[in-house]
């Protein structure tokens, strides 16, 4: 597959209408992003200055990068949205009756929000929805087809990046409690450190009586009784690796980026995409490795590869579900009873986390 560039970004009827068509029960978008913890230009010049050069992977979801990744959402390889999918399909009543009626709905990158329908068609009139993600045109087009959906729901988009500390917008009604809907295993791709400090923000956000529905993929697989295929690693790594390329062009969509966005002189097809599984952190790390010693340049700096050497694009944590405490641990949450939730196989793990006292952690 080519790279990025062959990828129109998102274009729609619906965006294409004007405020006048605007739902009722659309809220404006707020935005979280004024100043922005770190910018696009800022992090290139950052990370391709460190000894070991990254990326950071809130970075992949422009326009181009998020239609990308919704096709990867469709590969056969790419396991975790098919198994999350099918869990929410068989249990989301089930989780919703735990969750009570007239919550309020916040969710943690929303992307097309495939998942979050099948929440909002379990819940009991939930009193508003806030999906937030960095990618605003994909956002906009999100919020406005659940507003459309839902319209008894009052949806409130908010822009803002969600790695950092952020104030959602103001509550538009009372709710009966606040509930967090994390999705997508994209938990994982936070450090330990980094997830507990998200996890131990999410407990504060929902304070007392919140609930956070979060998705992780699990490596060793859940034990279940009979597994109709055992996860291996080969099945893990696969998900990062598609035959058709898919998932390399959405890593070098990147360099494309920096290209169209900075003016970067770089050749995005001179940098193979290699993903890897590491054992000892349980993740899957993606690299996109120069294929020659080159020189890139951004900005009127000069950055100088070697011949195999990598920008260090992803991590993807996997978690072992017989350790699960470990992760919640000291965060203000902690798991409900009878609060697992997996596919057949075992290969994917819905978790319903509690806050203990008021969020705090204290
Ligand atoms: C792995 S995708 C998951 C999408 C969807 N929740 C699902 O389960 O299929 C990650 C989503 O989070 C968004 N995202 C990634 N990093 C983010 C950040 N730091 N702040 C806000 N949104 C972010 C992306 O734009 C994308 O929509």
């Amino acid at each position: 597959m080519a790279d990025g560039e062959d990828f129109a970004p998102h274009s729609c009827g619906e965006c294409e209408r004007g405020p006048v068509d605007r739902p009722a029960n659309l809220l404006p978008m707020s935005r979280g992003l004024q100043q922005p913890v770190e910018s696009f230009r800022d992090a290139v010049l950052r990370g391709l200055a460190l000894p070991n050069k990254s990326i950071p992977s809130r970075f992949f979801y422009d326009s181009v990068g998020s239609m990308l990744f919704e096709r990867i959402t469709t590969l056969d390889e790419y396991y975790p949205t098919r198994t999350e999918l099918s869990i929410l399909q068989q249990r989301a009543g089930e989780i919703a009756a735990r969750l009570g009626s007239g919550v309020r709905l916040i969710e943690f990158g929303s992307g097309s929000g495939v998942k979050t329908r099948l929440l909002l068609d379990a819940l009991r009139a939930p009193s508003s929805y806030v999906p937030i993600d960095i990618s605003a045109e994909l956002l906009e087009h999100q919020a406005r087809s659940v507003a459309e959906a839902y319209p008894d729901l009052l949806v409130q988009p908010h822009h803002a990046d969600f790695s950092s500390a952020f104030r959602p917008p103001a509550e538009p009604q009372p709710s009966s409690r606040t509930v967090v809907f994390f999705p997508g295993s994209t938990l994982g791709n936070f450090t330990a450190e980094a997830a507990q400090v998200f996890l131990r923000r999410a407990a504060e956000l929902c304070g007392a009586g919140g609930r956070m529905v979060l998705g992780i993929d699990p490596f060793p697989a859940v034990p279940v009784p009979q597994p109709l295929r055992h996860k291996r690693e080969a099945d893990v790594l696969a998900a990062y690796d598609d035959v058709a390329g898919v998932t390399a062009a959405f890593n070098r969509n990147l360099l494309v980026r920096m290209r169209r966005e900075l003016g970067a002189e770089v050749d995005p097809e001179a940098f193979s995409f290699v993903p890897r599984y590491d054992a000892r952190c349980n993740r899957i790390e993606s690299y996109l490795v120069s294929q020659r010693a080159q020189h890139i340049g951004v900005d009127g700096q000069v950055f100088t590869f070697r011949a195999g050497e990598a920008i260090h694009t992803e991590n993807s944590h996997k978690y072992d579900p017989n350790r699960l405490d470990q992760l919640i641990a000291g965060t203000g949450f902690r798991v409900a009873t009878d609060g697992l939730f997996t596919d057949r196989d075992g290969w994917f793990l819905v978790v319903l986390l509690e806050v203990v006292g008021d969020g705090s952690g204290r």
